[in-house]
Order: structure tokens, then C-alpha cells, then sequence
């Protein structure tokens, strides 16, 4: 009946709608009441931890309920430790209760995608998916000459359900944020909230498109083919189709498991994290090219005779940055790194960001909000300190801080081609909450400036 209900495409716009403005309700009177006439700070802050947790469990409800796109959205803001922990706890629940299909379902998936029964494909066909996930879900097989793999095959009905709430969510949310930029600033920016939001839109929808995955997943295989501590498993082009993906199987660890298990020495783990950082940032720095959806899910670590290799899969969301854009990241690195704010302002600059001033002077004090924060987490990693953990004992203050800029310089244009990077940026793919490494961030990224001089490099997918 629940169930039915769901499906309804009355019902799902109405609880979204509901649940907005809930939500929105509470910060309201939050802000329009406590903001302005509770004065000491620890009042301020435990009443808004009881209006968090008060919406977290409404979010939750909500999202459980619906399934499809909010399961996605809770698991990307299950990575956001800047986020209240009050409702981190709520979306990291997000991760276990997706939805599953059937076997029946899977097996006339595949019957309706290749003409043939599963058994006429596969030699073998494991009924129990391996992973499930928001889209699809992963089952291992075998292909008749042998080799091991997986299939991972789209849910049934998936498509008109995720375009409907994205089209909902497209509409709602700018409205949602100049609401509450309103409440908080008394005024509007000039932030173009239905092309940012459109931009995420974009790709979450692109990521139903099985044929769009597969030919991003060509390029991260060619990017990565000359690197012996990255594996990107090999597609079965013949076996891939609009809703099936099919790939050699790779024996390993999940993430979490990798940096959780007491087996792996702490210097493999390390390792592990420069091998990641390293990896991501190759992509953009020499290609432009870069994988956006880099939580902890979408990487394998894999033991070789030769040591643990990061597996890199799930290429649904990646995207190509113009020149331009790749050199402007780069620029704004350097400038940190020659301690040059002005010059790093020029690089946000030359992006599209701007201020409500409109001015390099303007901008300039952001540069030196974010060299100050990077310092800070270059010193954590240095010191091996637990970054979640400082970042929520000091979230309240970093807030303050950044709100405090937000006043007379506050941003008021952040380019479209910036939001993908900025979404990559804020989801680690190695989950902080369990292991914090000691590395030196800064030997990390230094090398990468080189490729600041050089012209964006082509993918060969071809070649590969
Ligand atoms: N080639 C593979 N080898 C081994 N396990 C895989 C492979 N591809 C996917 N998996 C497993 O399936 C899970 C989901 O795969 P993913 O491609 O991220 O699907 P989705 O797009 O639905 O998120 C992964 O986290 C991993 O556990
Ligand atoms: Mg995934």
C-alpha cells in the first residue's frame, strides 16, 4: 500500500514540497529568533544542534521514504563532515538502506538487453548482487571463456522516477537557498542558483546514462594505463548495453575495510592516501579530466604481488573542465604555495568568481581565508590529528568566520564549471571518520604545478 503510494507522482512532489518547508519553517524561526535574541553563544549553539537534529531525522524519514535520487543525495551528504554531526549521523544510516531487485527482475533485465537468458551469456551467475547501490546493483559472473566479472545492471522504471524528482529538485532548491539567504543576509546574491544547481542536476541525471558511464570510463582507462598503482578494470565492451555495464571483476577491499583492518600496517595506509590524493589530482592538473563522484564506494584498494593498488570504478559522474578552468586551479595552487594571495585572487578571478564588491581586493580576502584554513589542514596531516574531529570542534567558529566574510565581501558569483570540481573537492574517498593519515600534503601536491605549462594533454582512447 506504502509502496504504491510512493509510486504516486502526486505523492512524491508533496512530501519533497512538505519536507522543504519544514525545514525551511525551522531555520526561519531560528534564525529570525535565536539569531537575533539569544546573545550567549552556548545557548545559540545547543538550540541550533536541537533544530538540526529535529531536521536530520526529518530528512532521513523523508529521503528513506523516497528512495532513487535522495538516497543518492543522502549518501553525498553523508561525506560532507562540514555538515552538523547531528545530521552526518542520520545520512551515513542513508548507506545501508538502499533498495534491491529481485533476481526474477535482474534476469529479465538481461533477457530484455541481450535477446538471451542469463545462462546463455554467463557460465555462472550470482543471484546475490555484490553491491546495490541508488541505480543499479553489481552481480559477479562468469563469461563463458572463463574470466571473472561483474555486471552491473540498472533498476527497472529507474529513469521517469529519477527525472521527475530532479526536475522537483531542480525547481525547489534555488528557491530553498534564496530563502534562506534572504533570512540570514536580508538580500539576494547575484549567484545563479538554477544554473549551480541546474549544473548538479546535469550530471546526477547523466549518471542514468549507462552509454555516458562507459565512454568516461574508456578515458579514466587510458588516462590511468601508464600507472602500475592505479587499476581501472577492464571493460567487456560486447557485454555493455544502455542499462548494463560489464567489466572484469577485481578481488578487493572496499575502502573502509582497507583503512579500518588491523591486518594493514599503518604506513601501507599511508601509502594508500598519497597513491589516492595523487590520483585525483593527476586527472585535473595534466588532463582537465576528473571523476566527481569520489566517495569511498567508488574505490577498491586491490593486493598485488607488488603491493596495494587503488582501484579506481564507478565513472558515472566525470567531467571535462576547459583549459582555461584546468589552469586556473593551478594558478590558485601556486599562488599558495609563493604565499601570493593577490595571485591566487587573480586566478578566481580569471574562473568567473566574484564578490559582491567586485573587486581584487574583494576576492583577496577569500584567498586568504582558504590559505589559512589549507595551513591548518596541511598541520593536521602533518601531525596526524583527526581532521573531522577538529572540524567539528571548530565548525562553529570556521562558520562564524566565513560568515563574518560573507558580510561585506561575500561571494556573489561562483562560475558554472567550478560546481563538479567543488563537488569532488568536498567528498573524500577515503573516510576520515575511521583513519587520518600523517602525510605531507604539500610533497603531494607540489608536483603537479608542473603540469601548469604544459597544454591539457588529449586522451587517447584509442591507444588504450
Ligand atoms: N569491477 C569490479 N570489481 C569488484 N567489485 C566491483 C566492481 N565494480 C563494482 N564493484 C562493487 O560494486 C559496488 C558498486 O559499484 P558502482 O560502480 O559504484 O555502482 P553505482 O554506480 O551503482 O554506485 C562497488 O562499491 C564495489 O563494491
Ligand atoms: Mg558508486
Amino acid at each position: 500500500m506504502l509502496n504504491r503510494l510512493v509510486e504516486n507522482s502526486l505523492f512524491r512532489p508533496t512530501v519533497t514540497i512538505v519536507l522543504f518547508a519544514r525545514v525551511l519553517a525551522s531555520y526561519a524561526l531560528y534564525g529570525l529568533f535565536v539569531i537575533r535574541f539569544t546573545k550567549d553563544r552556548k545557548k545559540r549553539r545547543q538550540r541550533m544542534a536541537r533544530v538540526n537534529a529535529k531536521n536530520a531525522l526529518r530528512v532521513y524519514n523523508a529521503f528513506v521514504l523516497l528512495k532513487g535520487v535522495y538516497i543518492k543525495v543522502g549518501q553525498f551528504l553523508s561525506t560532507q563532515v562540514f555538515l552538523p554531526p547531528e545530521f552526518l549521523r542520520e545520512m551515513v544510516r542513508m548507506q545501508d538502506r538502499v533498495p534491491r531487485a529481485s533476481a526474477e527482475a535482474v534476469r529479465e533485465r538481461i533477457r530484455q538487453e541481450f535477446g538471451k537468458p542469463a545462462e546463455a551469456l554467463f557460465t555462472t551467475f550470482d543471484e546475490d548482487p555484490l553491491a546495490t547501490a541508488s541505480i543499479g546493483q553489481v552481480h559477479r559472473v562468469t563469461m563463458l571463456d572463463g574470466r571473472d566479472a561483474v555486471i552491473k545492471v540498472k533498476y527497472p522504471g529507474i529513469d521517469a522516477k529519477f527525472h521527475a524528482d530532479l526536475k522537483l529538485l531542480k525547481r525547489m532548491v534555488p528557491i530553498f537557498i534564496t530563502i534562506i539567504e534572504r533570512i540570514y543576509h536580508g538580500e539576494t546574491t547575484n549567484i545563479d542558483h538554477k544554473a549551480t544547481i541546474g549544473e548538479f542536476v546535469k550530471y546526477i541525471g547523466l549518471e542514468l546514462d549507462y552509454r555516458n558511464e562507459v565512454e568516461n570510463h574508456k578515458k579514466m582507462y587510458a588516462i590511468m594505463k601508464d600507472r602500475d598503482d592505479v587499476i581501472v578494470p577492464e571493460l567487456y565492451l560486447d557485454y555493455c548495453t544502455d542499462a548494463i555495464i560489464c567489466m572484469e571483476y577485481i578481488d578487493s577491499y572496499g575502502m573502509r575495510e582497507f583503512f579500518e583492518s588491523d591486518e594493514i600496517p599503518y604506513e601501507e595506509k599511508n601509502r594508500m592516501y598519497r597513491i589516492t590524493a595523487d590520483t585525483l589530482l593527476y586527472q585535473v592538473s595534466r588532463y582537465g579530466f576528473f571523476q566527481a563522484d569520489t566517495h569511498p564506494g567508488n574505490f577498491l584498494v586491490k593486493k598485488d604481488e607488488d603491493g596495494y593498488k587503488l582501484v579506481m570504478i564507478d565513472f558515472g559522474c566525470a567531467k571535462q573542465l576547459p583549459n582555461e578552468f584546468r589552469t586556473g586551479l593551478l594558478k590558485s595552487v601556486q599562488g599558495y604555495f609563493n604565499r601570493d594571495p593577490e595571485f591566487s585572487a587573480r586566478a578566481f578571478w580569471d574562473m568567473g568568481f566574484r564578490t559582491k564588491q567586485h573587486t581584487l581586493e574583494s576576492l583577496t580576502k577569500w584567498a586568504e581565508f582558504v590559505f589559512e584554513v589549507v595551513d591548518q589542514v596541511i598541520k593536521l596531516f602533518e601531525s596526524g590529528d583527526s581532521i573531522v574531529r577538529y572540524i567539528q570542534k571548530n565548525m562553529f567558529e570556521l562558520g562564524e568566520k566565513a560568515m563574518e566574510l560573507n558580510t561585506d565581501d561575500r561571494i556573489d558569483y561562483i562560475p558554472e564549471e567550478y560546481i563538479m570540481f567543488g563537488r569532488a573537492l568536498s567528498t573524500p574517498p577515503i573516510p576520515f571518520d575511521q583513519f587520518q593519515p600523517t602525510v605531507d600534503l604539500k610533497a603531494i601536491v607540489l608536483p603537479h604545478l608542473m603540469y601548469l605549462g604544459q597544454p591539457q594533454a588529449t586522451i587517447d582512447i584509442e591507444a588504450a
